[in-house]
């Protein structure tokens, strides 16, 4: 499959620009599409150096174009929104986005005939977790518009094989951490609302304090647990991904975390010791519908994909974070 055209949907975000660059070394040939609406696109056009459509998943005149155009293999689909706070806020815009601009994607790639699909979902698909670590087969039960639009959409991609015989890897990340080693990619949301990014931003200054959202929570620390999981394993994933659709998979869903959970003051300590800064800290009560431990079971893509995270360490994502952040804040 190497040499092979790759639609990367999103890619101009922060987990599709690190997986193009993993398509890259691995000989592919990625074609980014992203609406720039999250996405950078100094980041494709000059980091990266992928061919970028600027448009939209839900244009279907323009989807037709490209697949008319392109020798395109498969489709790594990693276009939507994502922040929670605005999926309750606006599901209206939210299910346009994140379901109608995958339904608009999955009838164009049936229509040219394209048949294979990475699809990023996400743990929010769980809601409350019953049993910890997640395995993939635990009830799926979302308790947010963004949960639900990806939930959707993995029931649509088991009918699509069923009728179309279009075949899907979905994956369920945990939280996406940690940026290339190289130093020249990395996570800038807007706003950002991911806890690692929203600590260095403390620890650089950029905002008064961390937030921390209930302290009497039953963990050792009082704080809530989640599972990170470094974006170059993610990138690395997707790849394998495609490999397993290559080779015939059938449509299934992976897990992809650590396996390992980190509090939220183990995460702030964490960055004080890698920035060698104190970082003021704000406790706050616990919000409703957090869940007290989001870890998650990934040993179906070890197994099947052989997939192993290269950065486990909590240490080395923060290390690699701060060392995007300075470089960002550097005056160019
Ligand atoms: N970051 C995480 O921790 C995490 C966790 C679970 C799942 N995910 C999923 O992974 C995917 C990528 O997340 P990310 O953190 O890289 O987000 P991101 O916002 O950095 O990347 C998404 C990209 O998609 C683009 N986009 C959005 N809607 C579009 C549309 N309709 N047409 C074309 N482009 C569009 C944005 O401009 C952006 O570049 C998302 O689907 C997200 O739901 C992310």
């Amino acid at each position: 499959m190497a040499g092979a055209t790759i639609l990367v949907t999103g890619g101009a975000g922060y987990i599709g620009s690190h997986t193009v660059r993993a398509l890259q070394a691995q000989g592919y040939q990625p074609i980014v599409l992203d609406n720039l609406s999250n996405g950078q696109r100094a980041i494709a056009a000059e980091v990266l150096q992928v061919p970028l459509i600027v448009g939209d998943t839900r244009d279907r005149l323009l989807l037709d174009r490209l697949f008319a155009e392109h020798p395109i293999q498969a489709v790594i689909h990693f276009a939507a929104s994502i922040e929670v706070g605005e999926s309750v806020r606006d599901p209206g815009n939210f299910y346009a986005n994140n379901v109608s601009g995958s339904l608009t994607l999955l009838q164009a790639m049936v229509a040219a005939g394209c048949q294979q699909l990475v699809f990023s979902s996400t743990c929010a698909t769980y809601g409350l977790p019953q049993v910890i670590p997640i395995p993939e087969d635990h009830p799926q039960a979302p308790i947010n518009p963004y949960g639900r639009s990806k939930w959707m959409v993995e029931q649509f991609l088991q009918d699509f094989q069923a009728a179309y015989g279009l075949r899907s890897v979905i994956f369920r990340y945990f939280n996406a951490a940690g940026a290339d080693p190289k130093g020249d990619l990395g996570e800038a949301h807007d706003p950002e609302t991911h806890l690692i990014p929203l600590v260095l931003q403390a620890a650089a200054g950029q905002r008064p304090s961390i937030q921390v959202y209930g302290t009497d929570y039953p963990t050792s620390d009082g704080t809530c647990i989640r599972d990170y999981i470094h974006v170059c394993d993610l990138a690395d994933a997707h790849v394998r991904g495609l490999t397993y659709l290559a080779d015939g998979g059938a449509t299934t869903a992976f897990n992809l975390g650590n396996g390992n959970g980190f509090s939220v003051k183990e995460v702030i300590a964490t960055a004080e010791r890698v920035t060698q800064r104190s970082i003021p800290v704000q406790l706050s009560d616990r919000r409703p519908g957090d869940a007290i431990a989001l870890v998650g079971s990934s040993d179906k893509a070890r197994q099947i994909l052989g997939w192993e995270p290269q950065f486990p360490s909590l240490e080395t994502m923060i290390q690699h974070a701060w060392q995007w952040q300075q470089r960002c804040d550097r005056p160019s």
